[in-house]
């Protein structure tokens, strides 16, 4: 399968975590083992936020907070990179083409932000898009999508399965706006929707949903 993994800065930077980022490098590892061909897309999670700030107290503009934040995340692409040794693309892309020359060469991607004005989500459906992927996994800080947002909302309920359809409400605020945190953003579903790709929602904090999403097994929240 082709298969992009969108790892969650909320996951693996917020704080930076050393153990589930070399859990994650050594999980991109076993699918390519397995024979998939893997793009991983991470994000930066709070220290993204924090340089987003400090941008804004330096007066800078909105793209150039942007861009601050891309590369925070890059910056954790290129841990993985160095992680992954061989295995890896050597350096991290930074567009669609260099992502996708150093998937044909058998290797596995890891990428950060790429432009202003989107989310990591958005980059990852994006390259889903662009290697025609078969399952789009988002390793995310809850457990899949909720009727409302889980950390505000008690008695929020995890949805198991959801139809392109039925994510209208997550379209309410889709305003762009730097450091945006959604469980996927609008853009990304949009491209997502349009290529009827499967998306995979799960908790990130534990790797192994990623495998077991792979396997299509029953883990999270199920989007087609
Ligand atoms: P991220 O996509 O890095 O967030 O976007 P994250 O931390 O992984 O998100 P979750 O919470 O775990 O899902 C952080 C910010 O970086 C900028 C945007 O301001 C975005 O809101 N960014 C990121 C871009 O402008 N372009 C990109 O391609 C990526």
């Amino acid at each position: 399968m082709k298969i992009v993994v969108r790892v969650g800065g909320s996951v693996i930077v917020s704080p930076p975590n050393s153990t589930l980022i070399s859990r994650y490098a050594d999980l991109l590892k076993d699918l390519k083992r397995q024979g998939h061909e893997v793009a991983a897309v991470v994000g930066g999670g709070a220290l993204a936020r924090d340089f987003i700030k400090i941008a804004g107290e330096l007066g800078l503009d909105e793209a150039k907070r942007d861009w601050a934040a891309i590369h925070v995340s890059r910056l954790f692409a290129q841990l993985f990179v160095m992680r992954l040794g061989e295995d890896g693309c050597g350096a991290v892309p930074v567009s669609l083409d260099e992502a996708f020359g150093c998937l044909k060469r058998g290797k596995i991607v890891v990428m950060g932000g790429l432009k202003p004005g989107m989310t990591t989500d958005a980059v990852a459906a994006m390259m889903g898009e662009k290697i025609e992927a078969d399952l789009l996994v988002k390793a995310s800080d809850v457990d899949g999508v909720f009727t409302k947002d889980p950390k505000k909302h008690l008695d929020a309920k995890k949805i198991d399965e959801l139809g392109f359809d039925d994510l209208s409400w997550l379209f309410e605020e889709n305003k762009h706006k730097a450091g945006i945190h959604q469980i996927l953003d609008p853009e990304a579903v949009k491209i997502l929707e349009k290529r009827r790709m499967r998306i995979v929602v799960v908790n990130g904090f534990k790797p192994e949903n990623v495998l077991l999403a792979v396997k299509g097994e029953k883990v999270g929240t199920t989007i087609r």
